[in-house]
């Protein structure tokens, strides 16, 4: 096994450098794709649910115990469902060692409940947040953000889905059975040491750990069955730097509807999907023409196997997808034609990374904005002599609009909400910027090493 360090090609210049490169299969038999369980509510308490974070043993490989990290469990969380426009109290608990917090990413929350590095829970302790979804049904996830141990954290485990869902509200046809046709998927990818365990400290590489071995849902080389025909999979890179590039096996096409934040204006078909880490995306893939002797897998850009599929449709099974259209522009000509308010410049590698020049300083405000007013931020990720590195930059509180990427207007496939984005080295994203809520509120790289490297800043929502 090689070191995360020669496996690091960061900032060779080429766009899709980072993170394409080991081989990410694990020696071990395969396994049916575990499903992460819906978070129960609680009965007979004064909140509607509980999120611990705690230590656990997971055991990747066969006879051999990791020690990781969980929400509620060994490992990653239960997905947490709230309906759209409702709210919970969720209790919120560290059993860590450690400091720690619990970050809603993607959700418009007040800055006091988002979990942001200022909001420490300090091990013992509890704390009951109520998180309101009044935004629409989206995939959402949730992760600690301590200052310089987030990636640490998620790296171990911690990481669940928070979805927001509509399917009550809407006559919706869209696949909605969780676990059934509804398909979470979370990917992360992971270094192991020799003895099989996730040592941060020795493995952690200051441009973004990259692993050698992919994880979907915290299990290697899992495969999933499929029994109906229509299948929706809700993409979530929850890796700690690795720029994932999906397709199918066979070349075909697939129907993203959905991009972090909403349902896209209308689904695209697609062959290829790329997302940055901490990025989400919802497809629909139809098994239905495929013949019986035909595999199928989804796979990355080198065509390895990440989930590989055991088609077992029932013959009678028919089922239909209805999809929409979105009668009003993405954007309106009056959005497209406002000026820049924001600029905001993406620079360096390792520990030298900056935004806008400076790195993280708790108790420096370095934006204002209005709440409710939107603003036009220009996002420059500004090459270095080595060429530079994608960076996702993503922004706490907000679902933004991606308005074009070098004045070009952004392909169907990004026009939904967004949190995150993927800014390709030497270029201009603008985006457009609303606050719900009053507050401060983190904006970073997710890279997470980046993130814990100062690549962050703090906006004040006044
Ligand atoms: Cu995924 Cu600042 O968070
Ligand atoms: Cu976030
Ligand atoms: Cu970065």
């Amino acid at each position: 096994m090689e070191s995360g360090e020669d496996m690091n090609q960061g900032g060779m210049g080429d766009m899709m450098d980072h993170g394409n490169v080991p081989s990410l299969l694990s020696s071990e038999g395969t396994n049916e794709l575990p499903i992460p369980p819906l978070l129960e509510k609680q009965q007979g308490q004064d909140y509607d649910y509980e999120v611990i974070a705690q230590e656990g043993i997971t055991e990747f490989f066969k006879g051999i115990s990791t020690e990781t990290y969980g929400y509620n469990g060994d490992l990653l969380g239960p997905t947490l469902k709230i309906e759209e426009g409702k709210s919970v109290d969720v209790k919120i608990t560290n059993e860590l060692d450690e400091s720690t917090t619990f970050h809603w990413h993607g959700l418009e929350v007040a800055s006091e409940i988002d979990g942001g590095p200022s909001d420490e829970i300090q091990p013992g302790e509890s704390r009951i947040v109520t998180l309101q979804a009044d935004q629409p049904a989206a995939t959402l996830w949730y992760h600690p953000h301590v200052h310089e141990m987030t990636a640490e954290q998620v790296y171990r485990g911690l990481s669940g889905m928070l979805l927001i869902d509509s399917s009550n509200s809407e006559d919706s046809t869209i696949p909605n059975k969780y676990g059934v046709n509804d398909i979470p998927l979370i990917f992360q990818d992971r270094l192991f040491d020799e003895d099989k365990q996730l040592d941060y400290d020795n493995l952690m590489d200051e441009d973004g750990t990259l692993g050698d071995i992919s994880m979907i849902n915290g299990t290697l080389n899992s495969k999933l069955t499929i029994t109906e025909p229509i299948m929706r999979f809700r993409l979530l890179n929850g890796s700690n730097a690795r720029n994932y590039t999906f397709s199918l096996s066979n070349g075909a096409s697939f129907t993203q509807i959905a991009s972090d934040g909403s349902l896209l204006d209308e689904p695209v078909e697609v062959e290829e999907l790329i997302l940055a880490a901490s990025e989400r995306a919802e497809i629909l893939i139809d098994f239905s023409k495929l013949t019986s002797e035909e595999s199928l897998a989804l796979v990355n850009d080198e065509g390895v196997e990440l989930l590989p599929f055991d088609v077992e449709l029932d013959a009678s099974t028919a089922d239909s997808t209805e999809m929409w259209t979105t009668e009003e522009p993405f954007l309106s000509q009056e959005e497209k034609e406002m000026p820049v308010e924001k600029n905001i410049e993406l620079f360096g590698m390792m520990d030298m990374v900056t935004i806008n020049g400076k790195k993280f300083d708790p108790n420096r405000i370095d934006l204002r904005q209005k709440q409710g007013v939107t603003e036009v931020w220009e996002v420059y990720n500004k090459k270095d002599m080595m060429g530079g590195m994608i960076h996702p930059f993503h922004v706490h509180g907000t679902q933004f609009k991606v308005i074009s990427r070098d004045g070009k207007e952004v392909t169907p496939r990004e026009q939904g909400l967004k949190d995150s984005v993927l800014v390709n080295p030497g270029e201009k994203v603008k985006l457009l910027v609303t606050f719900p809520e009053k507050g401060v509120y983190v904006f970073h790289c997710h890279i997470l090493e980046h993130e814990d490297g100062g690549m962050m800043g703090q906006i004040e929502v006044y």
